[in-house]
């Protein structure tokens, strides 16, 4: 058997990554360690097999836990672990700082004591900035790394420490930088579960600022399928740019959602935009489709739908999120913006 260690392994891509590996790697073993944050959900890890998968709470920054979860002979760390939510980043940046930088610098230093193999980082495309509008540049692994927010800087930050690890201690890194997710489980503080989420219950979409900024979207399964790729194959100190070549307008994806859940356009509220926001992501993933022979599964149209059926079948999941705190950070977050666009 083989052993790996996932941090942030009860969030939306962590979850989603587990799953497709006890599925598809009959010879692995995971010890997911994560600290349950409001991202975290035990229920995203329903029905895995239990023989494979060992679930210890924890938080990546506290390094004598981390050295008691990492079993010896761990082959990989993947990083998922993370603050995720650019606009809370906007509020207060303190927390992302911690987990995103001091807690991947911890699980560096237990990959060297305990002589890990690989450590995979999962990084974000948000780390290159921002493209122009109707451009036809893209995100290529040699992009200069110029963060705007508070989360993305935490998360430049995190791979400065990875390739400090590897450059000083040579501790064997990989990371890779994936455009934006979407499919089940996702918390729906992120655009397509918070549209999904208040279009089935006729309530306002509040689009920020014009609604043409661009994101490059990648349905989740296919970006796992790349992380361990990325594991397998990927060169040493090397980054992977992930993407499916799919950049849609924020507006377009709305109005996408509200046709395929029935309702009217006229939802649709368009809000005080987000303080820096980045205008387009738009990846060229050339290098992970020669070098990993990675190349995405899912097109926009399948995994758009199977998403929106996933939040349909899993009311509960969603109203279980919106009925907690969630109801406290949507007031403060979209209250005022909705008032001013009525
Ligand atoms: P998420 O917010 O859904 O999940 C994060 C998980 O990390 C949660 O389970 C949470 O409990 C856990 N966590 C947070 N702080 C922790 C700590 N201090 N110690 C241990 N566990 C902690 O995030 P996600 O969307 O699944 O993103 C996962 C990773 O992928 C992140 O590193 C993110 O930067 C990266 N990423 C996300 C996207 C995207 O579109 N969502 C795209 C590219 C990269
Ligand atoms: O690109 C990868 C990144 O994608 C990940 O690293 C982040 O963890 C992930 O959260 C995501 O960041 P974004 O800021 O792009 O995602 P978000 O879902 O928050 O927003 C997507 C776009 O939709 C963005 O242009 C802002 C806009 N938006 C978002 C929300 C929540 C709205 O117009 N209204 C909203 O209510």
């Amino acid at each position: 058997m083989k052993r790996i260690f996932i941090t942030g392994g009860a969030g939306f891509i962590g979850s989603a990554f587990v799953r497709l590996v006890l599925d598809e790697h009959a010879d692995v073993e995971i010890v997911d360690y994560d600290a349950l944050t409001y991202a975290g959900n035990m229920a995203n890890l329903a029905g895995v097999d239990a023989e494979r998968h060992r679930f210890v709470k924890g938080d990546i920054c506290d390094r004598e836990a981390v050295m008691n979860a990492l079993p010896e002979g761990t082959d990989a760390i993947f990083n998922f672990a993370a603050e995720s939510h650019v606009d809370r980043s906007i509020n207060s940046a303190d927390e992302f700082l911690r987990t995103n930088i001091i807690g991947t610098q911890v699980l560096l230093d237990a990959a060297r004591e305990k002589g890990v193999r690989r450590f995979v980082q999962i990084s974000t495309d948000e780390v290159m900035g921002s493209l122009p509008d109707d451009s036809d540049e893209y995100f290529t692994e040699s992009s200069p790394l110029q963060p705007n927010s508070p989360y993305a800087a935490s998360k430049a930050a995190a791979e400065f420490v990875v390739r400090a690890a590897r450059e000083t201690h040579g501790v064997d890194t990989v990371v890779t930088r994936c455009g934006n997710n979407y499919g089940p489980r996702q918390f729906p503080e992120k655009l397509i579960p918070l549209m999904i989420a208040n279009a089935m219950n006729d309530e306002p979409l509040p689009v920020y600022g014009d609604g043409r900024n661009v994101r490059d979207w990648i349905y989740v399964d296919d970006h796992c399928r790349a992380i361990w790729l990325a594991y397998e194959k990927g060169r040493s100190g090397e980054a992977y740019n992930i993407g499916a070549r799919n950049e849609q307008e924020n507006i377009n994806v709305v109005k996408a959602i509200l046709d395929a859940v029935g309702k009217p356009h006229e939802l649709i509220k368009l809000v005080t935009d987000r303080k820096g926001h980045d205008r387009r992501y738009a990846i060229d993933p050339a290098k992970a489709e020669t070098e990993l022979g990675w190349k995405p599964q899912v097109t926009w149209e399948e995994g758009l739908a199977a998403t929106i059926d996933w939040y349909r079948a899993n009311q509960d999941w969603v109203n279980h999120i919106r009925n907690g705190e969630y109801r406290n950070y949507y007031d403060a977050m979209y209250g005022a913006r909705l008032e001013k666009a009525v």
